[in-house]
């Protein structure tokens, strides 16, 4: 079927945080590179995008920054939208969910769901935190796994363990906002019937779409196999849209049901800013919906949304959505909170003007088919490898020799040899190559066939030796130098998708305007006589040092990663604590125990006596070093012989997260006997 119109959207990135490699590899370059491409076929297309900032990922964060969810999602959405922007990621238009325009239109959805009687009632118990006069998300309950005793474990997951939990599977749930034990209560929640679509589901999807990709398909298929259940829509939390309902009070939608239709409101808010219709681009049958996203959203584009749209009426069903894996970093998942990540607006800021080469490497290496490793050695390699030494090299090599031989001005070409007649017919084969894989969304085999181009070229240049011939048949030059450049003009256009800044210098060198897909491979791109610009070089190699800062970047992230939190201990009665006798001292011998690496003798002076305490710093602190200091010392803890020695009390320390420690010491000066209370 051929469409008229193209509606693409890219996930909504939660306004929680900024965006990573792990972002643009799963979503935003695919997306954008398939948007370019439909763009220079000249077919009408919407792509639209916009801040995920609603639901408890936001509520969560602002908790721990303490701040509000506003000033959250402003942070995040002008950040995220900025660092896109640099990435060229060309969005029709970008919007966030917090625009009334979506709070409207979400509103609606569920009205009308709620009036077509779709949504089923239950009321159910769960946990409320009494103090805080809240029910309590998943996420904000903590308490004891049942699999294996972490002591933090969330009502959602256990991060110790990776179980997947839900609150009551807590043993001693405390809710996070009071540090409470949370007590059940009822609420009544509206939920979207997932069952009763099954067999529409199965027709939709398992008998309608074989031809999406097999992971999606395949998680699709093993979703509806297992059975669907009824999934609540709404929420009790003060962060959403407002369940539009009289009885619903301190309701909001569920995140999940509001953000897909985000990608309505949004082309609504564009429509109305650009005096143009908006419905065509969701109504019409002629228009092809696709959704690009990451493996975990899944479940909610390919089944949750599209029964919101079937429940609804009137709005066509995603016709394609090719999610992606997920990106690994230097051997580990990609972790906001352990901060393993490469930072969009970092990387801009720290190798400024290399957007194309981050396009380039994470489309060659995206993980399409399986999880992927991104590595900065092979960031280096695939630049210096590819981009400068074919890429930049054959178009250097072009532009240069023409302005060396033909002033700048583009050849004409003379009688064509077979090996130039070869190099021709291949050319003109490449753009529909690189169509068709575009067009199954097998972007890294695309970018293969586009530097397969540059490849040609190159290997041209060096099969005919301009530079050898000119001194015999400078004509039989033109011939070379004018196919060089109708190869560099068709690189021009193949590689706008995937690398546009590159594209659009490279243009700028050929004197080319504006480029369309059906003049690549063509010989008559680049015209006989054109005067080309000054030669620019594309990519520049990168040294080892860059990437070995990047990589000792990351390594320094580890090491501060390396405090276990450990989970905290059980209650102890007030009457326990006063039990310790803790005082200050002043430490005024110290000396190694022989025969050991770690410990040092010291003699502290309590106020009360002069003691000798057996310490393990040695590997931190000399015996010079640690003369005169002022310590913290436990006193009464029962004498303990230690290496042969009695330690008679502990000097207490607190670790840092290289694994050091550091001695706890009164801020102002202070006698020995001073009591810790
Ligand atoms: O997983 C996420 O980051 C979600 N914010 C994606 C939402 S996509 C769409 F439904 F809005
Ligand atoms: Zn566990």
């Amino acid at each position: 079927m051929t469409f008229k119109r193209h509606t693409v959207t890219a996930a909504l990135p939660y306004a929680n945080g900024p965006v990573h490699i792990g972002h643009l590899a799963g979503v935003y370059v695919p997306a954008d590179i398939y948007v370019r491409f439909l763009r220079l076929q000249k077919k009408d297309v919407l792509f639209i995008c916009g801040s995920d900032e609603l639901g408890v990922p936001i509520t969560l964060r602002a908790k721990k920054e303490g701040v509000t969810p506003k000033d959250i999602v402003d942070r995040y959405h002008s950040m995220i939208k900025k660092s896109f922007q640099q990435f060229g990621i060309s969005f029709t238009h970008y919007s966030r969910t917090s625009s009334p325009i979506h709070w409207e239109t979400s509103s609606e959805f569920f009205k009308s769901l709620y009036e077509q009687g779709v949504f089923t009632e239950e009321v159910n118990q769960q946990y409320y935190d009494e103090q805080s006069q809240l029910f309590l998300a998943d996420r904000y309950i903590q308490g004891t796994c049942p699999h294996c005793g972490f002591e933090s474990a969330y009502g959602d997951q256990c991060e110790n363990c990776g179980s997947s939990l839900s609150p009551s599977d807590l043993k001693n749930p405390k809710s996070m906002l009071s540090g409470k034990a949370p007590v059940l209560k009822e609420t009544k929640h509206w939920y979207l019937p997932m069952d009763r679509y099954e067999d529409w589901l199965k027709k939709y999807i398992l008998e309608g779409h074989q031809e999406w990709k097999t992971n999606v398909y395949g998680q699709c298929k093993s979703w509806i196999d297992q059975g669907l259940k009824p999934r609540a829509m709404t929420r009790d939390l003060d962060w959403g849209v407002p369940v539009p309902l009289a009885e619903a009070r301190g309701k909001v939608l569920y995140v999940w049901f509001d953000a897909p239709i985000g990608y309505i409101s949004a082309t609504k808010e564009w429509a109305a800013a650009n005096d143009k219709a908006w419905e065509p681009y969701w109504k019409d049958q002629d228009t092809r919906l696709v959704h690009f996203i990451g493996k975990d959203n899944i479940v909610f584009h390919c089944i949750i949304f599209p029964v919101i749209l079937k429940a609804h009426g009137d709005y066509i069903l995603p016709d394609n959505v090719p999610a992606n894996e997920f990106l690994n970093l230097e051997g580990d998942k990609i972790s906001t909170s352990r901060n393993w990540a490469v930072w969009l607006h970092e990387y801009l800021e720290e190798l400024p003007g290399k957007e194309d080469v981050l396009r380039y490497v994470l489309c060659a290496n995206a993980p399409e088919t399986k999880d992927n490793d991104f590595t900065w050695k092979e960031f280096q390699a695939r630049n210096n490898n590819e981009l400068v030494a074919i890429f930049g090299n054959f178009i250097n090599r072009a532009v240069v020799l023409t302005h060396k031989y033909f002033e700048g001005k583009v050849p004409a070409a003379g009688t064509f040899y077979d090996l130039d007649q070869e190099v021709i017919s291949r050319l003109k084969d490449y753009p529909g190559q690189i169509a068709a894989s575009l067009e199954s969304f097998r972007f890294r085999e695309a970018l293969n066939l586009m530097m397969e181009v540059a490849r040609l070229g190159n290997k041209y240049l060096a099969d005919t030796e301009p530079w050898k011939v000119i001194k015999q048949d400078e004509q039989r030059v033109g011939t070379i130098l004018n196919l060089s450049l109708q190869i560099a003009g068709s690189l021009a256009v193949l590689a706008a998708p995937f690398l546009p800044k590159t594209s659009e210098k490279l243009s700028q060198m050929l004197g080319l305007t504006g480029l369309t897909w059906a003049q690549a491979g063509g010989q008559s791109l680049v015209p006989v006589g054109q005067k080309l610009g000054k030669p620019v070089l594309l990519f520049e190699k990168i040294e080892d040092v860059v990437v070995n800062q990047q990589v000792a970047k990351l390594e320094a992230t580890k090491k501060n990663n390396t405090t276990v939190i450990t989970p905290g201990k059980s209650e102890i009665a007030f009457e326990d604590f006063l039990k310790m006798d803790i005082r200050i001292g002043r430490i005024i011998a110290a000396e190694k125990v022989p025969k050991s690496k770690k410990l040092l003798k010291l003699q502290v002076d309590t106020g009360l006596d002069q003691r000798t305490v057996v310490s393990g710093i040695a590997q931190y602190y000399s015996p010079e070093q640690v003369i005169g200091q002022s310590v913290t010392v436990l006193l009464n803890l029962a004498p303990r012989k230690i290496m042969g020695i009695e330690s008679q009390g502990m000097v207490l320390m607190a670790e840092h997260p290289d694994g050091t420690f550091s001695f706890l010491q009164p801020d102002k000066q202070m006698d020995p006997g001073g009591e810790v209370s």
